[in-house]
C-alpha cells in the first residue's frame, strides 16, 4: 500500500431525480479537500471518486413515471449530475457508475466470493408489505397493519431470499470501532453506530430481490430468479471503481483503503455497519475513516426530493457566483452539524466576508499599489514588531489549515484564513498609510504596502481548495512585481 495517497469519495447519488443542494454540499467538501490534499502530495498522489447509483426500487418508479426505460432515465439524469459538477468546478477524478460493465461484473464477483465463503445463504422472508409503495415493513412499523406512509392495508409477503450474514460480525465491528477513533467521525456519529450496535442484535441483512418484483438490478450469479439488493450493489464501487481481484480473489489497488468516505448522515448505518461487513466477508481492508456530515434544512425538514423542498445548486450559484456558493457551504455550518439553508444567509455572509473584508482588502491594496507606486510591488522595507507579527501569521497559516482539514474542519480553516484577512484591515484602519504618504514616510509605507501584498498573495494560495477561481482571481491581478487592477472581486449586494 503506498503511503503517500489520498483516495476520497462521496455517495453514489440516486438518479432517481436532479442534483439538490445537499449533494453538492458533500461533493463541494470533496473538492475542496481533494484540491488541499494535491497541493499536499502532488496531483497524481490524489484520488477523487464520485457517480451515480442506478439500479433499485427508486429509479425504476422514476423511469415508469417518466415513460422510460431505467437506462435511458439514468442516462439522462447523470448528464445532469455531470454538467452541474463541471459548473461547481469540481475535480474529481473518477466518475463511476453503477450500469458501468465494470462494476456489473465485480459486483457480481463480489457475490461469488461471499457465496463460497459461506456468508451468503438462502431463506425465507417474511414482512408486511404495501403493493403501491413497493415497500416492507416490520410488524412494529405498521402495527395497525397499514402502510406507514401511504396508510393503506399492507399483506404478509413471504418469498424466498439470500441473507447476508451481518450477525455473524457484530462483536467483531463494535471491536474495530472501539479500537479505530478515527474510523467514524465526527465523535456523535460514532457514539451512535456504537450504542446502536451494543443495543441491538443486528439482523443477517437481505441482499436479494425476487425478479418479478424487480427487474432492474444486477443479476444474482448463483439465483436467477433475483437481483441484487440496491445497497449491496452501490457500496461495492468503493472499490470496484480502483481495483481488481485475482483469480485467488485477493483484492489489490493502488488506492483502498480510502482515506475518507464522506457521506450524509442519513446513510450512516449502510456505510458503518453493512459495508465494513462486506469488505470483512471479502477479506479487503477497512477505510481509514467514514465522516458523516449533517444535513442542510428548509425550515423544519430535511431538503429532499421526496418533500419537495429542494434548491437548485445551479440556480444559487448563477445568482451569487460559484465561489460564494461553496464559500458559504463550507463556512456557515460547522460540518457535521445541521444548517438552515436561506438566500438571506448567503447575502449575509457574501457582504460581510466576501465584500467587505476579503474583497475590500484586495481592492484598497490594489489602489494603493496604483497610486503610490505606479502599479509595482514594492520590495520589502524595514520590519517593526506589528509588521512581524503579522509576518508571523502569514507564516503559520498553512500549518493551521492544514491542522483544521485534518479534522474536516472546514469552516475553521477558513475562519484561520479571515483571521488574517481581518488583521491586515484592521492595520490598514490603524496604520492611516494616506498619512504616511503624506507625511513622505517613505519607508514605512514601502514596508506597510508590501505586507499588504504578501497577506494577499498567500491569502490567495491557501483560499485555493476552498474558492478556486477567487484564488486565480486575485493571483491574475498580484504579479510577480506588478498588479493588474481588475473591477472589484465581490460587489456589495444590495438589499
Ligand atoms: N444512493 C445512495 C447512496 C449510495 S452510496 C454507495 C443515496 N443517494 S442520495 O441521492 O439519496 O444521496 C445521499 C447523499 O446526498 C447523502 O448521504 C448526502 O451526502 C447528500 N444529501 C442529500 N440530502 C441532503 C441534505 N438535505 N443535506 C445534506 N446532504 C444531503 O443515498
Amino acid at each position: 500500500m503506498e503511503k503517500n495517497k489520498f483516495y476520497i469519495t462521496t455517495p453514489l447519488y440516486y438518479v432517481n431525480a436532479s442534483p439538490h443542494i445537499g449533494h453538492s454540499y458533500t461533493t463541494i467538501a470533496a473538492d475542496c479537500l481533494s484540491r488541499f490534499m494535491r497541493a499536499q502530495l502532488g496531483k497524481d498522489n490524489v484520488f477523487f471518486l464520485t457517480g451515480t447509483d442506478e439500479h433499485g426500487q427508486k429509479v425504476q418508479k422514476a423511469a415508469d413515471a417518466g415513460g422510460m426505460s431505467p437506462q435511458e432515465f439514468a442516462d439522462q439524469t447523470v448528464s445532469h449530475f455531470k454538467s452541474l459538477w463541471e459548473k461547481l468546478g469540481i475535480s474529481y477524478d473518477y466518475f463511476i457508475r453503477t450500469t458501468d460493465k465494470k462494476h456489473v461484473d465485480f459486483v457480481s464477483r463480489v457475490l461469488e466470493i461471499v457465496y463460497e465463503k459461506g456468508d451468503i445463504y438462502e431463506d425465507e422472508y417474511e414482512g408486511l408489505y404495501c403493493t403501491p409503495c413497493e415497500a416492507f415493513w416490520t410488524k412494529m412499523q405498521a402495527g395497525d397493519s397499514l402502510c406507514p406512509d401511504c396508510k393503506r392495508p399492507v399483506e404478509l409477503i413471504k418469498e424466498k431470499n439470500y441473507f447476508f450474514k451481518l450477525a455473524k460480525y457484530q462483536d467483531w465491528l463494535i471491536d474495530h470501532i472501539k479500537k479505530n477513533p478515527e474510523f467514524i467521525k465526527p465523535e456523535i456519529r460514532r457514539n451512535e453506530v456504537l450504542s446502536f450496535l451494543s443495543l441491538n442484535k443486528l439482523d443477517d441483512l437481505c441482499i436479494s430481490r425476487p425478479k418479478e418484483r424487480l427487474g432492474w438490478g444486477i443479476p444474482l450469479p448463483f439465483s436467477s430468479g433475483h437481483v441484487t439488493y440496491v445497497w449491496f450493489d452501490a457500496l461495492v464501487n468503493y472499490i470496484s471503481a480502483v481495483g481488481d481481484f485475482n483469480n485467488k480473489g485477493e483484492y489489490s489497488s493502488r488506492w483502498w483503503p480510502a482515506d475518507v468516505q464522506l457521506i450524509g448522515k442519513d446513510i450512516l448505518r449502510q456505510h458503518a455497519v453493512y459495508w465494513p461487513i462486506m469488505l470483512k466477508a471479502l477479506g479487503v481492508e477497512l477505510p481509514k475513516t467514514i465522516f458523516a456530515h449533517g444535513w442542510w434544512m428548509l425550515g423544519d425538514s430535511k431538503m429532499s426530493k421526496s418533500r419537495g423542498n429542494v434548491v437548485n445548486p445551479l440556480d444559487m450559484a448563477e445568482k451569487y457566483g460559484i465561489d460564494t456558493y461553496r464559500y458559504f457551504l463550507l463556512r456557515d455550518v460547522p460540518f457535521g452539524l445541521d444548517g438552515n439553508f436561506s438566500e438571506e444567509a448567503i447575502i449575509k455572509r457574501y457582504n460581510s466576508d466576501l465584500a467587505n473584508d476579503l474583497g475590500n482588502l484586495v481592492y484598497r491594496t490594489l489602489t494603493m499599489i496604483e497610486k503610490y507606486y505606479q502599479g509595482k510591488i514594492p520590495e520589502p522595507g524595514p520590519r517593526d514588531e506589528k509588521t512581524k507579527e503579522i509576518y508571523n501569521k502569514i507564516a503559520s497559516l498553512p500549518e493551521k489549515i492544514k491542522i483544521a482539514l485534518a479534522d474536516y474542519n472546514f469552516g475553521l480553516a477558513l475562519e484561520e484564513i479571515w483571521a488574517l484577512i481581518n488583521l491586515a484591515n484592521k492595520h490598514v484602519e490603524e496604520t492611516k498609510p494616506w498619512n504616511l504618504a503624506k507625511e513622505n514616510r517613505a519607508g514605512e509605507l514601502q514596508s506597510f504596502i508590501r505586507l499588504l501584498a504578501d497577506v494577499i498573495k498567500k491569502v490567495s494560495e491557501v483560499l485555493y481548495p476552498f474558492m478556486p477561481d477567487t484564488a486565480e482571481a486575485i493571483k491574475a491581478q498580484f504579479g510577480e512585481t506588478e498588479i493588474k487592477k481588475g473591477k472589484p472581486l465581490f460587489p456589495r449586494i444590495e438589499t
